[in-house]
């Protein structure tokens, strides 16, 4: 077939490859009751605030969304004692990867990444023709290594991604490692710091990142509402930096990529403490139920600060997905990340931790 050549750095990038919806496994397969903890959503839900929002919001869907996120700017500049103009809102902290890579790499430039970590930065990173510098994580417990991180940036280097929790993993950095990071810093590299899973943290030594945005440096925070808000469909996330770095990114920000209802939602979502706290305690008796059903049956997670665990099953991960699945519990296999006989698994519901781990216990005698 004729077609115009696509650029060359599209080589390295394939398509995203969803997996099936939850309704047409449970059809395949002749079962009911599927869950998925595959993608680190809130099994809880939306917050009830949320919800009675966006039934209001709905009125409102022939008119363009808001563009400069006026309330949401406003509440979260408050929260956070930072400017208006040093935040940024895209459709899902996914966008805001894309839109600094559009910002800051040229073709041939670098950015430093752990390995594992989150896949999205090496494809925003790739689409504008960058090239990725991954530092593997560290020991049984896979810590980030940041000296190693330091060592791997050059001339070329303009981002360093930094995830923390980290996916797939959990780990996290602590305070006066990343404060040591940053003193090294070369000037003209900014930081991303990748908090998608911050709220879910629970020790009091992790940096929010926060007082590097306010003195000016070269900082950007990542969050999103997909996570503990359960706004996952919704598509919001946000960026925290000093305002020159919003501005910047602002130049290549599609100027309706929040949608009305995203706003609406999230806006409720924010004031919903009790959603929040309930959604906090879910994962703690996730953690400590995953623990005691991982040594019953000779397996050790990677000690986690996230709604999520990393976990090595001593099998082949693919395997042990597909017989997962023929058991209505859907995982994300290790292998994509580099690790192929793990599995990370969002911790669920108190019913859908039991139906998951009663499922694992049956599948590894099973492939044994
Ligand atoms: C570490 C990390 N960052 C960012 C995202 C993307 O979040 P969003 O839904 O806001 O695009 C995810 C989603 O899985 C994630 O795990």
């Amino acid at each position: 077939m004729k077609k115009p050549d696509r650029r060359d750095c599209l080589k390295h990038i394939k398509p995203y490859k969803p997996g099936k919806p939850v309704e047409e496994v449970e059809r395949e397969l002749g079962i009911s009751g599927v869950i998925k903890l595959a993608s680190n959503e809130n099994p809880l839900g939306a917050s009830p605030l949320a919800v009675e929002a966006m039934k209001k919001a709905i009125n409102k869907m022939h008119d363009y969304p808001d563009g400069y996120c006026y309330y949401l700017r406003e509440e979260l500049s408050k929260n956070l004692g930072v400017q208006p103009e040093q935040l940024i809102f895209a459709n899902g902290s996914d966008e805001i990867l894309t839109l600094l890579a559009l910002t800051y790499i040229e073709p041939g430039d670098e950015a430093v990444m752990a390995n594992p970590s989150f896949s999205q930065y090496d494809f925003a990173l790739r689409l504008a023709g960058g090239v990725p510098r991954q530092v593997d994580l560290t020991g049984d417990d896979f810590q980030y290594d940041l000296d190693a991180i330091l060592a791997a940036i050059n001339e070329k280097t303009r981002l360093v991604f930094l995830c923390s929790p980290n996916n797939p993993t959990g780990t996290i950095i602590r305070k006066q490692e990343l404060s040591r990071f940053i003193d090294k810093l070369p000037a003209k590299v900014l930081l991303v710091l990748d908090q998608a899973y911050l709220e879910y943290v629970e020790d009091p030594d992790h940096p929010t990142g926060m007082d590097y945005i306010k003195q000016g440096l070269p900082v950007i925070s990542l969050r999103t509402f997909s996570k503990i808000y359960g706004l996952a469909g919704l598509r919001i996330g946000y960026g925290i930096a000093p305002a020159e770095i919003i501005d910047d990114l602002s130049r290549v920000r599609q100027p309706f990529s929040v949608n009305a209802m995203a706003q609406a939602a999230a806006m409720a979502a924010l004031h919903d403490q009790d959603h929040l706290e309930r959604s906090r305690k879910m994962v703690e008796e996730g953690r400590i139920k995953f623990a005691l059903g991982f040594n019953a049956l000779g397996l050790k997670a990677v000690p986690d600060q996230a709604n999520f665990c990393f976990v090595d099953t001593k099998a082949d991960s693919k395997e042990v997905f597909q017989a997962l699945m023929q058991r209505g519990v859907i995982v994300r296999t290790g292998d994509i990340f580099g690790f192929p006989t793990f599995i990370r698994v969002t911790y669920g519901t108190a019913e859908q931790n039991d139906r998951f781990l009663e499922a694992l216990k049956e599948v590894l005698a099973e492939l044994q």
